[in-house]
Formats: structure tokens, sequence, C-alpha cells
């Protein structure tokens, strides 16, 4: 009878290891997150959080693997890469450019080694991301090839109005050849820019992002904001812009 019982419980454990497994089934797609670092602070003061502006330009938030059918994106994976600060030391100055952390009571490397433990690691299966330093100068090539700051003021949209979203949308595949995802934070009846999507497949061409069927819990809690946007969308010029109730 207890031999019975632990050889159930063993079944059941291996049935639980092989449904995280197949959570992190091979994964297809690269999405590049590009961040509008003045709305990122707006919501930070929101909610009370020291936030810097370090530039007026589009800054990288992630490059994550995920699926083109739009599930939800592998997250963690191999464990047997730790994020290590000397290996990405040679980037530096170029890190703190175009994916500077915003945060400054976080430690420096703090949003780095987040995002190369829950995307980063997953992305070592492409010869192109196979190592730390690859992946995080790779991200910050895709970011130069990818100039949403431009993209946008060469269509007329500069910050300080409100735009069609599908201006927007329309301005990044003029130049990328695929539609875009752009997100917002919603607040006093305003949809802020937040953030925009461009997708890939695995040989970082660029293709229409999916509609996204994953809404985790923690959906509408992220920062930078992450909410769908409304019609017309809000590109803000500068933090002292917004009113805080
Ligand atoms: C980053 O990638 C570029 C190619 O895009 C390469 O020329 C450069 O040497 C790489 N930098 C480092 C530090 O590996
Ligand atoms: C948002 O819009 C509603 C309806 O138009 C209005 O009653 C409300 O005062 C607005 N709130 C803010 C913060 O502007």
């Amino acid at each position: 009878m207890k031999m019975k019982n632990r050889i159930a419980q063993c079944i059941c454990i291996i049935g639980i290891i092989s449904t995280v497994y197949n959570e992190e089934r091979e994964w297809d797609s690269f999405v590049l997150t590009l961040t509008w670092p003045v709305t990122m602070c707006k919501f930070c003061n929101l909610v009370d959080k020291k936030c810097v502006v370090p530039a007026k330009m589009w800054e990288i938030h992630g490059l994550w693997p995920g699926y083109s059918n739009g599930d939800c994106a592998p997250r963690g994976c191999s464990i047997s890469h730790p994020f290590k600060e000397s290996e990405i030391m040679v980037l530096l100055d170029r890190l703190n450019k175009y994916w500077p952390n915003q945060l400054p009571d976080r430690p420096q490397y703090d949003f780095w080694k987040h995002e190369w433990e829950a995307h980063g690691r997953c992305a070592t299966i492409v010869k192109e991301t196979d190592t730390e330093l690859k992946y995080f100068n790779k991200t910050l090539d895709l970011r130069l090839i990818n100039d949403v700051s431009s993209m946008l003021s060469s269509a007329g949209i500069s910050p300080g109005k409100s735009y069609e979203l599908t201006m927007v949308e329309r301005a990044v595949k003029r130049r990328t050849g695929g539609q875009p995802l752009v997100l917002c934070g919603n607040a006093e009846n305003t949809t802020w820019i937040s953030e925009i999507l461009i997708c890939m497949n695995k040989a970082f061409k660029v293709t229409d992002c999916p509609q996204s069927n994953c809404k985790p819990k923690s959906w509408r809690k992220t920062l930078p904001p992450a909410d769908p946007c409304g019609e017309m969308v809000f590109y803000p010029e500068s933090v002292k812009e917004i009113h805080v109730n």
C-alpha cells in the first residue's frame, strides 16, 4: 500500500514536471519591445516611484521570445545561464543610452538582470543570441535598425499631441513591413502611448504581431503600463503635462 502511494506520488510529480516543460515548448518568434520613457515616468509618479527620463527617444524594454499564435511567452527557461554583470560591461555605454534603467532606486544592473533571467535565457537556442553578451548586443542592434523615434517623426508624429492609433501603427509598418502592437497607459480619460512592440521570426525578419491571447492577471499592473490603446493615443512630451488629481 505504502509502495503504491509512492508510485502514485512519483507519477504525479512527473506529470507536473512534464506540464511545466510543455509550456516551454519551442517558441517561434521574437518581440522587440520599445518604451516611451516619459509615459513610464508618468505612471511611476502615480504610484510614487522615483523615475528618470534619460533622453527623449524610444528606449529598449526587452527582446522577448514568444509564440506567433499569440500564446503566453515562455519565461525563465534554462537556469543554467546565470546573469553575469562582467559579461555585458563592454556594452555599458550603449546599454545606458538605449536600454536605461529608469528607476534610480534600483541597482544599476537589476533591469538587465531581470530581462536576462525572464526572457534572454529563453533566447539561447538561437545562434545570434546564444550568450548573454550576444543577446544584449543583438538587441542593441535591433533597436538601431528599428528606430521608432525617426519612424514616427518622419510620419509627422511628434511628442506633445494626440494621434489616431492607426496612424501610429501605419508609421511603424511603413518602415518595418510588419503590423506593430501599440500599448498604452490609461489614466485621466487619456491613453498615453507607452510601448511599441515589433514582432519578428527567429531569423529577425519583421512579421505582423499576433493578437495576444495571453491575459495574465498582472497584465494591468505592469510598469511601463501595457493596456490596450484607445482610438486616440497621447504622445506626451514631458512628465509635466501630467495632472494628477
Ligand atoms: C556587437 O555586434 C556587432 C555586430 O552587429 C559586432 O560588430 C560587435 O563586435 C559586437 N560587440 C561585442 C562587444 O561583441
Ligand atoms: C472623464 O470623462 C468623464 C465623462 O466624459 C467625466 O465625467 C470625468 O470627469 C472625466 N475624468 C477626468 C479625470 O477627466
